[in-house]
């Protein structure tokens, strides 16, 4: 454990280390995420790609990319798009989703390209409360005037999700919910908001769509939840039988009568700027 990030959901920079077991998290049950749950941010993703300008003739990085699902969006929209996430197996994933796209193994703390390198970046609920670090790296990596759009999940309502994470939570060890609280500060207003200044960019814009989940069946969901990082520490300090059997029975509110689970949750987004050069400023005023 380094300070209080919790290494099954995200890494902290004071260990070197700890964004490998964060990736091992994230990628324990990696096909089940890329084909069950990933596509829970197309709602955001269509909201803030024409906000950070994905399109042709962009070079835009993803930070925390997963499986690559919005690395192939962005891709379709034109834009030129390289990913990093700390999950090997997403990033597998994500190179065959995205062939010729450079897409790297590898810690959000410390990016492995140049300063000044993309005209824009994006993270989709990769960046969370205590990840300010990832901040400074994405105004590091960004070209002067360049365009971030983060995501993150919301106080709602809805939160529909949130029974089931709680459930997760309660088969954990106690360590992990101290560090999960710290993580999900993010929601709150004004937090991320703040984050980003104190990173040197200029927040341009706030916005929020609702994210609609669905799985057909008890098993489809039960594998789609259980693929998430925060089920990680559940699955291995508790009773795997009994954390599903748990899962099953907080998110049975939420199936419709045709047996569908259907799941609402608040999702926010922000976007900010890094401050052009100050020729460019000159030359605007
Ligand atoms: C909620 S998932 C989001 C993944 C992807 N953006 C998406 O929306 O599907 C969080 C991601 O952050 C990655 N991650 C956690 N800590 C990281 C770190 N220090 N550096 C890079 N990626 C990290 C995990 O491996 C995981 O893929």
């Amino acid at each position: 454990m380094t300070d209080t990030i919790d290494t099954a959901t995200v890494a902290h920079r004071p260990d070197p280390d700890a964004w490998r077991a964060a990736g091992d998290a994230w990628g324990h049950r990696a096909a089940d995420w890329a084909c069950l749950f990933e596509h829970y941010s197309f709602e955001v993703l269509t909201a803030m790609f024409p906000k950070v300008g994905a399109g042709s003739g962009v070079e835009l990085l993803d930070i925390a990319c997963g499986a690559g699902m919005a690395v192939q969006h962005a891709r379709a929209a034109g834009a030129t798009v390289s990913g990093i996430d700390a999950a090997a197996a997403l990033i597998e994933v994500a190179r065959a989703r995205n062939p010729g796209a450079d897409l790297r193994v590898g810690s959000m703390f410390e990016l492995p390209w140049e300063n000044g390198s993309f005209d824009a970046a994006i993270s989709v609920n990769g960046i969370w409360g205590g990840c300010e670090p990832a901040l400074a790296e994405a105004l590091r990596v960004l070209r002067p005037g360049g365009l971030l759009g983060i995501s993150f999940w919301g106080v709602g309502p809805p939160l529909d999700l949130r029974p089931c994470f709680k459930v997760l939570a309660g088969h954990a060890p106690n360590e992990h919910l101290t560090s999960m609280k710290r993580l999900n500060d993010i929601a709150f207003p004004g937090v991320a908001e703040e984050m980003l200044g104190h990173a040197g960019f200029d927040v341009l814009e706030q916005g929020r769509r609702v994210s609609t989940i669905e799985w057909p069946d008890p098993d489809i969901a039960w594998r789609a939840l259980a693929s998430t990082g925060p089920a990680v520490p559940a699955l291995r300090h508790g009773d795997p039988a009994a954390v599903r059997r748990d899962v099953l029975a907080a998110i049975e509110p939420c199936r419709d009568e045709n047996g569908i689970y259907r799941f609402r949750n608040d999702h926010r987004f922000v976007i900010a700027q890094k401050p052009p050069a100050l020729s460019e400023q000159a030359n605007s005023v």
